[in-house]
Formats: structure tokens, sequence, C-alpha cells
């Protein structure tokens, strides 16, 4: 059983590796950036409250994540297991997802940490284009689709997020370095936190968040 959380800067690569660990894992990928997105586009309360924030590059208000996140781990599908990719972002939501595992008596199984210099992440979202139709993600250099501006997996358009524009990177990356990255020590405390470069490929990125997973479990990294 997994129950992870995937810590890491804006656009180290969480959600890429999210969709491909829970495939393999036959857990739930919990994104709450997604979320937050389908409530926008579903033009819900919640999405229209979220925008305002999210374009601005800062961080949605904790209750209302808390609210979301609680909701989320309870549907059928995280009994399973799950990755949460953007979520704890603070203190208090990694305090409220212990209290919310400890009401089931659950615990994490492990954290996950993504690290990646700043010029790279900066490269990686500004040029990473997203599906208006499924969310599927690209790059205009690494992970280019096969026709300009076309998902390769639905055919919808592709399009550039509106917190992929400059102003809202630099603000992002500071609000990680200062809301976000305590939340290491947090779990470093507790021994779940393990490391993983994500300056290589994805596909050797994959391999190291594998034996990092395998690790938590106690087991033998695969070769
Ligand atoms: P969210 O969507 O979670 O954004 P984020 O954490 O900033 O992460 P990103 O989605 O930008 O990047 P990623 O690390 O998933 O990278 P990706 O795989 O896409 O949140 C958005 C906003 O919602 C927040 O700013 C906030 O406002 C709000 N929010 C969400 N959760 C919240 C919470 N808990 N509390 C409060 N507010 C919250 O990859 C990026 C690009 O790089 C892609 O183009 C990809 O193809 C490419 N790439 C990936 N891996 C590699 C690789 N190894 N090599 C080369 N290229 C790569």
């Amino acid at each position: 059983m997994l129950r992870l959380v995937f810590l890491g800067p804006p656009g180290v690569g969480k959600g890429t590796q999210a969709v491909r660990l829970a495939v393999a894992e036959s857990v739930a990928h919990v994104s709450t950036g997604d979320m937050l997105r389908e409530a926008i586009a579903e033009h819900a309360a919640l999405g229209l409250a979220a925008k305002e924030f999210m374009d601005r590059g800062e961080l949605v208000p904790d209750e209302v994540m808390i609210g979301l996140v609680s909701d989320r781990v309870a549907k059928p599908d995280c009994s399973r297991g799950f990755i949460l990719d953007g979520f704890p972002r603070t203190l208090p939501q990694a305090e409220a997802l212990d209290a919310m595992l400890a009401e089931t008596r659950q615990d994490l199984t492990g954290v996950i940490a993504f690290e990646a210099t700043e010029v790279e992440l900066i490269r990686r979202l500004g040029g990473r284009r997203t599906c208006s139709g499924c969310g599927a993600t690209f790059h205009i250099e690494s992970k280019p689709p096969k026709l300009a501006n076309v998902c390769d997996n639905c055919g919808s358009a592709l399009m550039t997020r509106d917190d992929d524009q400059p102003d809202a990177i630099r603000r992002r990356l500071q609000v990680y370095h200062e809301k976000t990255e305590p939340l290491e020590t947090y779990y470093r405390g507790r021994a779940l936190l393990r490391c993983v470069d994500a300056t290589l490929g994805p596909d050797d990125v994959f391999q190291s968040t594998l034996a990092s997973v395998r690790a938590s479990q106690g087991e033998q990294p695969i070769a």
C-alpha cells in the first residue's frame, strides 16, 4: 500500500512522474492543481475563487485546500493507495494531512522531494504546453507533440497555463521557498523523506523515483 507525498518546486516534474507511478502502482493520482483547474473549467465557485490566487502565483488558502483533499482521499479509489501531487504545501496543510490519516489509522509511507536547478525549472515551465481537453503535459523542447499545438492523446488544442507567465513563475518559486520547502525538514524529522535528482530525463527520474519508493517500503531497488 502506497500513500505518498510528492514535494518539489513548480515545474520540477512532479505531475509527470506522478501520472506514471500511479499507473505502474495502480494507485490514485491526487493533483490539487488539476482539481483546481477542473473547478475553473467548470466555472464552479471554488474555481473562480482559486483562479485569482493561482494566476498571481499565490497559494489558495489552507482551509479551502484541506477541505478539498479531505473529501478526495475519502473516495474509494484512494483506499488502494494514493500519490498526493501538490499537497501539502504549508505546515498547517501537513498537520491537517496527518490528522486526516490518523482518523482512519493510516500513515504516509513516504515523501519524495524532487530537486532541480532554478534555471531548469524556469526552462521547463516556460516551455510547458498543457492539453485543454485531457490535461496531458508537453514541452516544446523536451516533449514536443507530434503535431504543433495539438495533443497526441485526444487531439485537443494545447495551451500555456496562465500561471506559466514569467511574473507568476517568479512568484511561485518565491512562495515555494517560503512556504513549502520547510516541509522537507518536517518530513525528514520523521524519516519519511527521500530526495530524487530531477534534472535528468523523465525515464531516469522515473527509475530513481521507483528506487526511492521501494527503499521507503524496505525493498531492494529495481536494477
Ligand atoms: P500545481 O498545478 O500543483 O503547480 P506546481 O506545483 O507549481 O507544479 P507544476 O504543475 O507547475 O509542475 P510539476 O512539478 O507538476 O511539473 P510537470 O510534470 O508539469 O498548482 C498550481 C497552483 O494551484 C499553485 O500555484 C497554487 O496557486 C494552487 N495550489 C495547488 N495546490 C495547492 C495547495 N496544496 N495549497 C495551496 N494552493 C495550491 O513538468 C513541467 C514541464 O517540464 C512539462 O512541460 C514537462 O513535460 C517537463 N518535464 C517534466 N519532467 C521533465 C524531465 N525530467 N526532463 C525534462 N523535462 C521535463
